[in-house]
């Protein structure tokens, strides 16, 4: 059965994310993203709406619904303000989903539960200064000792890196085993040894704190590990196949987003005695956004559909990423073009929409690992 219609449900969360993103995230945006200011009171109010847990399990504090309305939101939420989106991602997608399907019972008592409720945040430490793309080249260590492991190591370009309080770790545990010896851990903001380093000056999601992290001699209790020693690289491998359906749909939200300013613009401004809108220079423009936005919407909705059915969704999340990031790309520049003087001030929003396409094709894997990930399934 092939059925387009979104569900009561479906359709509540998207009025919920639409009014919510009108009403509280679209004031003062543009001054977050002057000042490079995380929106801390939004996140907490999404929070409260239950975005930060959409799909965890209600047990556990979480909204127990299905990935389709996360897509939903996420787009809605992505129009307005993409860096509260890809704090929301990376709670949902990366901290939460990895906890609430291989943390122990006492893992998701201790952090689930916090994190889905929004109460605190969390963020996923994958990427080093030498292990980006190459992610299997990790030089963060954690060395066995009794009942800890002893962290060491730097992380960079960590999403939340400030904000959080729970952070998942990959690090080596063996070298000699190669990927077969990384190993995943929950590292708690104070724990002694665990430093806060540089926030970086980005050319988009300025509202986002990206931050590197570092590690001197932390002990993490040896509870702390997600799943076996040596299970952290397929853990971090498996997260981020979901954590790209997060991300294509903030391309997709960025994109739409984009769309509909240059799509009202195009009825307002009147130029040669008309509006913009009935110059077929325009409408062509217009027709080509609308018709990349249709197209990535269902490769976003069929990925995250993929998961929900419980089947096989890497290859089409790396393909969803893909496409939407370009879309995300091409449609926001062409929306400033839309805007022509106009689209290149702040006041209008497009600039910024633009500017945060960018991140959508590099971050939780370039265009270049997606097409990796894509070859590989269709080479299968
Ligand atoms: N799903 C599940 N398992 C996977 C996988 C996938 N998509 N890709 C690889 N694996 C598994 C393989 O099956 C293999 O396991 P086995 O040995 O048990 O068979 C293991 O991982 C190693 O795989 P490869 O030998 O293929 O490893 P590789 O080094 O050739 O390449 C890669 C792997 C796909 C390039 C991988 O390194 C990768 O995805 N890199 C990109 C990392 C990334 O996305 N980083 C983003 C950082 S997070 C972020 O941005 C968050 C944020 O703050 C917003």
């Amino acid at each position: 059965m092939l059925n387009f219609q979104l569900t009561e449900e479906q359709l509540a969360v998207q009025k919920a994310a639409r009014d919510f993103a009108q009403s509280e995230l679209l004031p003062g945006v543009i001054d977050r993203d002057t000042e490079a200011r995380f929106p801390t009171e939004q996140i907490q109010k999404m929070g409260a709406l239950g975005f930060m847990g959409m799909m965890v399990d209600p047990n556990f504090g979480g909204g127990g619904m299905d990935t389709i309305s996360y897509v939903i939101a996420m787009e809605e939420l992505s129009k307005i303000d993409a860096s509260a989106s890809v704090s929301m991602s990376v709670n949902n997608s990366l901290v939460c989903w990895g906890l609430e399907k291989y943390g122990t019972e006492e893992q998701k008592q201790n952090y689930l539960t916090k994190l889905a409720t929004g109460e605190v945040l969390g963020a996923f430490c994958l990427s080093e200064p030498e292990a980006g793309s190459d992610a299997t080249s990790q030089q963060t260590t954690a060395v066995l000792q009794e009942d800890y492991y002893l962290l060491n190591g730097t992380k960079n370009w960590i999403t939340n890196g400030s904000s959080a309080s729970i952070y998942l770790v990959i690090a080596q545990t063996d070298p000699s085993k190669g990927h077969k010896g990384i190993s995943a851990f929950i590292v708690e903001k104070g724990m002694d040894g665990f430093v806060v380093g540089k926030k970086e000056d980005k050319l988009g999601i300025r509202g986002s704190d990206t931050h590197s992290l570092l590690f001197i001699d932390v002990k993490v209790p040896v509870r702390n590990r997600i799943g076996a020693e040596g299970f952290g690289f397929t853990f971090a491998m498996e997260t981020l196949n979901g954590g790209r359906i997060g991300i294509a749909a903030q391309a997709l939200g960025i994109a739409s987003g984009a769309y509909e300013l240059a799509l009202a613009y195009s009825k307002e401004r009147k130029t040669f005695g008309k509006p913009i809108s009935q110059h077929q220079a325009i409408q062509f423009k217009l027709a080509d956004m609308a018709t990349q936005i249709e197209a990535a919407r269902l490769l976003v909705y069929k990925s995250a559909w993929l998961k929900d059915q419980g089947k096989e969704y890497a290859q089409a999340s790396a393909m969803a990423k893909l496409y939407a990031s370009e879309v995300a790309m091409n449609v926001t520049v062409e929306a400033v073009q839309v805007h022509g003087g106009y689209g290149y001030v702040k006041e209008y929003h497009v600039e910024r929409l633009m500017r945060d396409a960018k991140i959508t094709q590099i971050y939780e894997g370039t265009s270049e690992i997606q097409r990796i990930v894509i070859s590989r399934g269709v080479l299968k």
